[in-house]
C-alpha cells in the first residue's frame, strides 16, 4: 500500500525503474480509474531529464503594460558586478561559472533528449488525453498544512507562510493567472519562494522575470525566495530589483512582538552543487527556531542534523503525471517517495515538499493537483 492509500489489483504489479532502483506499480481497484492507469502506464518507462528548451513564450506585461526586460541585457561583468554587493567576489565567480557549465551540459542533453517533450505529448494526444492534461495544469488549488512545534515562540502563533514553488512562469499561463486570483484571496505574513521560476533550463530569462513581475504584484509582505536547477544566478539581480530577496546560503530573521524565528535558504543541490547548509544555519543560534527553504527536499539529513526545525521544499512536482491514486512516475529526485509531496518528518525536523504550481517539460498534470501552500505556524500544547 502506498501513502497515498492505492492497493494492487488481482492484475498484478508492473515492473519499472524508479529514481535509485526498479519498483512495482500496481493497477487501481476502482475500475473508474483503470483505464487512464494503462494509458498512462507508457510514460512510466520513459524517463522525462530533459527540459523544455523552448518554453513557449506567452509574453507576460508588467502593469505598466509594458514587456520588461529586467536583466536580460545585462553583459556577465555587469551582472557580477551588481552580484557582487551580494556575494563575495569569488563566490559570485564561481556561481556564474558553473551556472554556465551548467547550461552547456544541458545543451548536451537536451541534444540527446529534445524528442521527450514532443514524444510525450504525442503519446498523451495519441491517448485524448493531451487537453485533460492542459486543463488539469490550469486547476492550481490552495492547500492548507499546519506546522506545529513546541519550539516556535509564542509570538509566532498563528502565523501564516504562503509558499510558492515551481512556477516554471513561461510555461502555463492560466496557471500563473490562477495563482494570483488565489494569492489576492489569501492571507500570509510572510511569502517564501522554493525556486524554479524558469520554465526552460538555459537561454533567455527575461520572459521569465516578466512573468515573475506579475505574479509579485499579488504578493504582500516580505518575500524571501531560493534558486532552482532551473535558475540562473544572472536572475537574482531583476528579483531582487521586485523586492524578492534571493537567499544566497544565507539567513534572514523575521520578528514579531519581540519574539523571533530564522529563516535560511540556500543554492540548488539538485543539480547546480550551490547548496551551502552550514553557511545558511552559521548565524542561526542552535536553540532558536529555523526553517531552511531549499529548492529539492533531497537536502534533508542535513538540514536535520544542522538542527533546522523545519524544510520547506519543492522540485518533484510530486511527479506532475501520476498514475491514478496520485502514484508518481517518477520524483526525479533521490529520496524516500514519501517526502515527495505533502508533509512529512525526519528525526525531529518537520517537512513540507510542494508539488509546485506550475509544469514542466510539457504543461499538463494528470492525478497531482498543481498548488500554492499555506503553512499555519502553531505552537504545541
Ligand atoms: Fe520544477
Amino acid at each position: 500500500m502506498t501513502k497515498s492509500g492505492h492497493h494492487a489489483s488481482p492484475a498484478g504489479p508492473t515492473w519499472i525503474k524508479g529514481q535509485d532502483a526498479w519498483r512495482t506499480i500496481s493497477p487501481p481497484s476502482n475500475p473508474a480509474n483503470q483505464l487512464e492507469y494503462y494509458l498512462l502506464l507508457p510514460l512510466a518507462f520513459l524517463r522525462p531529464c530533459a527540459q523544455e528548451s523552448f518554453a513557449v513564450k506567452l509574453g507576460f506585461t508588467n502593469s505598466a503594460g509594458n514587456k520588461t526586460s529586467h536583466t536580460q541585457g545585462m553583459a556577465n561583468e555587469d551582472i557580477l558586478t551588481i552580484l557582487e554587493q551580494r556575494l563575495a567576489l569569488l563566490d559570485a565567480r564561481q556561481r556564474l561559472g558553473i551556472g554556465k557549465d551548467h547550461q552547456s551540459q544541458l545543451f548536451d542533453r537536451l541534444e540527446k533528449l529534445a524528442w521527450s517533450p514532443i514524444l510525450i505529448r504525442t503519446i498523451l494526444r495519441t491517448m485524448g488525453l493531451y487537453r485533460r492534461g492542459i486543463s488539469n495544469a490550469a486547476k492550481v488549488t490552495l492547500r492548507h498544512n499546519y506546522i506545529v512545534s513546541a519550539h516556535l515562540p509564542k509570538a509566532f502563533d498563528g502565523f501564516d507562510i504562503v509558499q510558492l514553488s515551481d512556477l516554471h512562469v513561461e510555461m502555463n499561463a492560466a496557471a500563473m493567472e490562477r495563482v494570483v486570483d488565489l494569492l489576492g484571496e489569501a492571507h500570509f505574513d510572510v511569502c517564501v519562494l522554493t525556486g524554479d521560476y524558469r520554465g526552460g533550463t538555459n537561454g533567455r530569462y527575461d520572459t521569465t522575470l516578466a512573468g515573475m513581475a506579475r505574479v509579485r504584484e499579488s504578493l504582500k509582505g516580505p518575500i524571501y525566495g531560493v534558486l532552482g536547477d532551473h535558475d540562473t544566478i544572472c536572475m537574482v539581480p531583476g528579483l531582487e530589483a521586485m523586492g524578492i530577496r534571493i537567499l544566497l546560503n544565507e539567513s534572514v530573521i523575521i520578528e514579531r512582538s519581540s519574539q523571533r524565528i530564522h529563516l535560511g535558504g540556500i543554492g540548488d543541490a539538485h543539480f547546480q552543487g550551490m547548496e551551502n547548509i552550514e553557511k545558511a544555519a552559521a548565524a542561526i543560534p542552535h536553540d532558536e527556531f529555523s526553517i531552511l527553504i531549499s529548492h529539492t527536499p533531497e537536502v534533508y539529513r542535513q538540514a536535520a542534523h544542522v538542527g533546522f526545525n523545519v524544510l520547506l521544499s519543492g522540485h518533484t512536482h510530486g511527479g506532475q503525471i501520476c498514475l491514478p491514486g496520485g502514484i508518481p512516475i517518477t520524483l526525479n529526485s533521490a529520496l524516500p517517495r514519501s517526502m515527495g509531496s505533502g508533509a512529512w518528518k525526519y528525526h525531529g525536523m518537520i517537512g513540507y515538499t510542494s508539488v509546485g504550481a506550475g509544469s514542466s517539460i510539457i504543461p499538463v498534470r494528470f492525478n497531482c493537483p498543481p498548488e500554492i501552500t499555506l503553512h499555519h505556524l502553531h505552537v504545541s500544547s
